[in-house]
């Protein structure tokens, strides 16, 4: 990723539809996300750290502030509309030198089979393509991650293949099925 000083532009308001509203984190969020992150399939698949408390959570958060302020990641808080609490998150990591960027998401436990991480990335996309002007977004999956394959299929996104061994994940290599939309897929 390169190093843009450039904040992302701001939302006038929160993208939304009748599944979700999507807003920045904000620091009342890190309980609700210390809670969530207790369920061990998020740990799984993401990035996200099995130990979350409080205090790590907080500092979660300010590190999606500061990379928001310097152009690198556009990460929201889904808060799904159903039961009005945090119900996820989704963003978008920029790659500035190729016009693209990552999008990645996870779904709180009790928000799941609900449409919530696709309408989630719909919106997110919608963001990248008209507000940060991207010409390309991608997703990198587990293969055997089928629960996020299908958002993928339901987002829209093409499957081009799988990187064998790309990238350090949790103390081993893990494989990468690249799946993209661009602007103009219908
Ligand atoms: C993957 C995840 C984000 C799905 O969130 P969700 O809100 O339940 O997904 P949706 O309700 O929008 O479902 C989208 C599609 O996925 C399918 N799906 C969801 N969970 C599934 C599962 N466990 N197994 C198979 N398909 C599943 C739905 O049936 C739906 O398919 P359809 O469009 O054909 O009806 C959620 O399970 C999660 O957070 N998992 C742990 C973290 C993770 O894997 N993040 C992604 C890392 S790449």
């Amino acid at each position: 990723m390169t190093t843009v000083t450039a904040p992302l532009p701001d939302i006038d308001e929160p993208l939304a539809d009748d599944i979700v509203m999507m807003r920045w984190f904000e620091r009342k969020d890190a309980a609700a996300l210390v809670d969530v992150c207790r369920d061990p399939e998020i740990p799984r698949w993401t990035y996200m750290p099995d130990d979350l408390d409080l205090r790590s959570a907080r500092a979660w958060i300010d590190r999606r502030s500061q990379a928001r302020r310097l152009g690198r990641s556009a990460t929201f808080a889904v808060i799904d509309r159903s039961l009005g609490v945090l119900g996820g998150q989704c963003g978008v990591a920029l790659d500035r030198t190729r016009n693209a960027g990552e999008a990645f998401y996870w779904v709180a436990a009790p928000s799941r089979r609900k449409g919530v991480a696709s309408a989630a990335l719909r919106l997110l996309v919608r963001y990248a393509f008209d507000t940060l002007g991207l010409e390309r977004v991608e997703l990198k999956i587990d293969p055997e991650n089928a629960a996020s394959q299908a958002v993928a299929r339901a987002g829209g996104f093409t499957y081009e293949g799988t990187l064998r061994s790309d990238q350090p994940f949790k103390g081993r290599r893990m494989d990468s099925q690249v799946w993209s939309r661009l602007p103009t897929d219908p």
